[in-house]
């Protein structure tokens, strides 16, 4: 991070602050609704016979509230922030960082209500009709005119590492979300797809997987290569691995779609490409796991007092298992028996809660006194308590649809001598109701923990600890 030019530099803070506090506001949302829909699965009557309170709504409000409202909130916030702190530079245009902002919020809205009235394209991650999906493109294309505006007008020699994650996260969930969200209008709120069949699939799984990769991983590696070193007071412990982590992650991510769709339609050579490439993908994801991890070299004690460092390195730890389960769960074997189970959504929040959830908590944590201009939080005890309430939360999450998803695929493969199934498929229902119930109380802690956060948060704006160490206008990174 070598300073060029030594001009005093008044960051724009105001939008990192607002998508900031949107992001808690959202998290609490979408995960409030994913503890409703988890106890619909316990408690079916929950929907009251509501047509826009039924699962079927409600998961796809809870899929995108949180991957869309709560986890892109979090990317803009952060890349804003990253980006003008590496640059040594404020943002590329004030107007259109605004632009942003409430184009964003619109979407969202225009989400939560649309979703629970029934309009959707059936493409998963991808449900919002086409008029939603082009106001999404054009407040995509404004961030990455801002970010790679600020990136071009920067005042350092090289472009910090965190800055590639994110720019690759933009520019492909960018070409991934107009590609794959190519329809044909037919009214206001109806399209259809313009690729047909096992060709739409693929598309569908081309997008799905890589809206992981980029959106999920990449993005939030760039918070990783920023927030961790910053928290641990320690560089990143090898820049050389982080170049290599970058170019062979995307390189081998955007392969690994066809494992979304093993023993369907799809060719059997592209299917077996993605498992191949899936199970390479390992390779650069714990790369990137051991280099956050091992920054915290020499200063591991830190653990000891420090939360908010809790928070982040264990969301790394979550983030090397879901990158090891992942790649074992491609292979066509396993995948017999994880795939349509439980296993798969336990897999899904090792990643969502464990890694994405984590490191974003983290990282605002760390962001809040700053953009604030705070001395700290307001309680340290209860950034403590809401990792142990998240932690708990994601472990019973996790475990309890393990068990559920290998049950499941245990009893629907089963069969008796005669060739016939040893069990229905209510029988492996029933099975997992202890589990769901288990889902449902995990759900119940981690989004305890989220209200605590928004407390702590709230304490420490309405507090006159203003901070010394760091005014808001700064010179260095
Ligand atoms: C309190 C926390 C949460 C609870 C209780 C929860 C609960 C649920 C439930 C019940 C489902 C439906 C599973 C099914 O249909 O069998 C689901 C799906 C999903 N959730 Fe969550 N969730 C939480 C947080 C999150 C977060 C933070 C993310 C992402 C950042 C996330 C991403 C997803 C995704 C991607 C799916 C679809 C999974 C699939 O299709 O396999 N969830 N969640
Ligand atoms: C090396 C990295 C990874 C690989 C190879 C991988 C592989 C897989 C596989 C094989 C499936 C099951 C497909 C099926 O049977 O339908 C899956 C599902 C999924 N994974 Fe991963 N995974 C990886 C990392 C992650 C991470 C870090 C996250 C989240 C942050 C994540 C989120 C998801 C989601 C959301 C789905 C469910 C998609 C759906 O069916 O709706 N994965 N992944």
């Amino acid at each position: 991070m070598n300073q060029t030019n030594s001009q005093p530099v008044e960051y724009n803070y105001k939008v990192v602050r607002q998508f900031t506090i949107m992001t808690i506001v959202w998290g609490i949302v979408g995960m409030s609704v994913g503890v409703l829909i988890a106890a619909q699965l316990v408690w079916p009557a929950l929907n009251f016979d509501t047509p826009w309170l039924t699962y079927g709504r409600l998961r796809p409000l809870h899929t995108n509230a949180v991957v869309f409202a709560f986890g892109t909130s979090a990317l803009f916030a952060t890349a804003y922030y990253v980006v003008q702190r590496t640059c040594h530079t404020r943002l590329f245009s004030d107007r259109l960082a605004a632009f942003t902002f409430w184009g964003w919020q619109l979407v969202i809205v225009a989400a939560i209500i649309t979703l629970p009235m029934g309009y959707t394209t059936t493409k998963e991650y991808a449900e919002l009709e086409w008029p939603i999906g082009i106001l999404i493109a054009i407040v995509w294309i404004a961030v990455m005119i801002v970010f790679f505006g600020t990136v071009a007008t920067r005042r350092t020699s090289h472009i910090y590492v965190a800055n590639w994650f994110y720019g690759s996260f933009m520019i492909t969930v960018a070409m991934l979300h107009i590609g794959n969200n190519l329809a044909l209008p037919v009214s206001f709120m109806k399209s259809y797809s313009i690729y047909p069949g096992a060709i739409d699939a693929m598309m569908q799984w081309w997008y799905g997987h890589n809206a992981v990769g980029f959106l999920l991983t990449a993005g939030f590696l760039g918070m990783m290569y920023y927030f961790v070193p910053k928290q641990a007071e320690r560089p990143v412990y090898s820049y050389r691995l982080s170049i290599v982590h970058f170019w062979a992650l995307i390189c081998i991510y955007i392969w690994a779609g066809p494992h979304h769709l093993h023993y369907t339609a799809l060719p059997d050579w592209a299917q077996s490409v993605g498992m191949v490439m899936s199970v390479i993908l390992f390779v650069p994801s714990w790369g990137g796991m051991i280099n956050g991890i091992m920054t915290l070299s020499g200063a591991w004690h830190k653990l000891r007092t420090d939360p908010i460092l809790r928070f982040l390195i264990v969301s790394l730890s979550f983030y090397g298992m879901s990158t090891f389960e992942g790649p074992m769960m491609a292979i066509k074997s396993v995948n017999a028996l994880s795939h349509y189970t439980d296993w798969t959504v336990g897999h899904v929040h090792s990643g969502a809660l464990g890694w994405v959830a984590m490191i974003t908590i983290g990282s605002i944590y760390h962001l809040i006194p700053v953009l604030f201009n705070r001395e700290r939080m307001y309680s340290i005890k209860m950034i403590t308590t809401h990792f142990w309430l998240h932690t708990i939360g994601v472990v019973l999450y996790i475990v309890a649809l393990w068990i559920s998803g290998v049950t499941q695929g245990l009893m629907w493969g089963a069969v008796n001598s005669d060739g016939t199934l040893t069990y229905s498929f209510v029988e492996s229902l029933q099975a997992s109701y202890p589990f769901y119930f288990v889902r449902f109380v995990g759900g119940l802690f981690i989004v305890t923990g989220m209200l605590l956060m928004a407390y702590n948060v709230f304490k420490t704006v309405r507090s006159n600890a203003v901070r010394k160490s760091e005014p808001l206008v700064a010179q260095t990174a």
